[in-house]
């Protein structure tokens, strides 16, 4: 009997082997509970940073054929108009049904474990807008797909809008190389309808001249000469003309005031039924060198337009300058017109485009002030 009782040593032993073990799973479920913090905090950090996203992002959860919304980030939420947790545990399959590309690439991404990205017109399913939207898709192991979505229609719009003004452009500088080719034929064209005329008429008069002279008909060879002296006075003319439409000398020889003068003088004089008047309240110095040539190409257009279209009896040149600006304007009292219908590129017109360009080109702004019958003011001004 006594043999089966443990002896107190052996007691004690088997007390301390208990301690022992008693202090190890202490320890153990110490840190445990340490590890198992560290996963909690991670867990939340996780969380935050998946809430604190900027771009929009929405989880989704493999469930039998389809996918379940259920989550979603605060941009995602601000996105959506703060619809979204009408749609949270709402299937895939019923808020894509008309996206099939949505749903294939939802299962794509899953079964290939991978990222796909794309950019895509989209209707949103909360708000029924209408964006473009850059996607990307990445699988979250087990059964989960991030959608992130970037709003790209602003870009999208900035990106087309480039495209677009680069194919006007290419149109502009086509037309405008068409403009100047015809400008050109338009010259040869003159030079020999007219001045070519006036030298054959000369060289056949010199010519008689000549053959008067070997004949001794010394009275009759002067009187021929004579004759030619108002064919060369025309011819000169003829000369004159095409030079001022090509660049005018007086604009050279006496300034932008004395010009613009002359042009409504000239005007004045070849459409009588229009009455031409000027206010020119600036000195020649006021006027940057480079700048006359583009003030007589605006007026010169401006009062082509106004004779040809406008219908009106009155028609005015105002330059003025003010402590900022140098102010142009020309203005009719005929029909009008309405300047969005006629700056379609389709149009083989260059002469408002042209005066813009030239404006723009040369550091200034243009605006046209027309209304169907409410005649029109085109108004360039420069910063001084
Ligand atoms: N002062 C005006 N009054 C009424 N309509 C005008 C006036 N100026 C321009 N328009 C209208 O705007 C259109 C475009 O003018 P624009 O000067 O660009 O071309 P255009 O005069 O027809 O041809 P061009 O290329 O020879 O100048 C004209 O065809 C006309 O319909
Ligand atoms: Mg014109």
């Amino acid at each position: 009997m006594e043999d089966d009782r443990w002896t107190k040593k052996q007691l004690r032993e088997q007390l301390s082997v208990l301690h022992k073990r008693v202090e190890d799973l202490e320890k153990k479920t110490g840190k445990l509970q340490a590890m198992e913090k560290i996963l909690h905090e991670g867990e939340e950090r996780f969380k935050a940073v998946y809430r604190c996203i900027p771009v929009p992002t929405i989880t989704w959860q493999k469930k039998g054929r389809d996918f379940i919304l259920i989550d979603y980030n605060i941009a995602c939420h601000e996105f959506s108009g703060g619809l979204l947790k009408n749609f949270m545990g709402h299937q895939a399959s019923l808020l894509y049904s008309d996206r099939p590309d949505i749903l294939s690439n939802l299962t794509r991404c899953l079964k290939e474990k991978s990222i796909l990205k794309w950019e895509t017109p989209y209707r949103m399913f909360t708000k029924g807008e209408h964006r473009v939207i850059a996607f990307t898709f990445a699988f979250v192991p087990p059964d989960l797909v991030l959608s992130h979505m970037e709003d790209i229609t602003q870009r999208k719009e900035a990106e087309e809008n480039i495209l677009r003004s680069e194919k006007q452009l290419r149109a502009l500088s086509a037309r405008l190389l068409v403009a100047a080719e015809n400008e050109r034929k338009r010259i040869a064209l003159e030079l020999h309808d007219s001045i070519g005329q006036y030298l054959t008429a000369i060289k056949v008069n010199a010519e008689n001249a000549i053959h008067l002279l070997q004949e001794h008909e010394q009275m009759r060879a002067a009187a021929m000469l004579e004759a030619g002296i108002p064919i060369i006075k025309q011819a000169m003319d003829e000369i004159r003309v095409i030079m001022m439409d090509l660049r005018p000398t007086i604009l050279d020889d006496l300034g932008i005031l004395a010009t613009l003068s002359w042009v409504c003088r000239e005007s004045q004089s070849v459409h009588e039924h229009i009455r031409f008047g000027k206010d020119l309240r600036l000195r020649e110095g006021d006027i940057p060198e480079p700048l006359k040539i583009v003030i007589y190409r605006i007026v010169q257009e401006s009062l082509n337009n106004a004779v040809k279209h406008s219908g009106c009896d009155q028609v005015r040149i105002g330059l003025r300058k003010t402590k900022q600006q140098i102010i142009l304007s020309v203005s009719d009292n005929g029909i009008g017109f309405d300047p969005d219908r006629v700056s379609g590129m389709e149009e083989k017109r260059v002469g408002l485009i042209g005066m813009r360009e030239r404006t723009e080109l040369s550091g200034g702004i243009l605006i046209i002030r027309s209304r169907p019958a409410a005649g029109t003011e085109i108004k360039a001004s420069w910063p001084r």
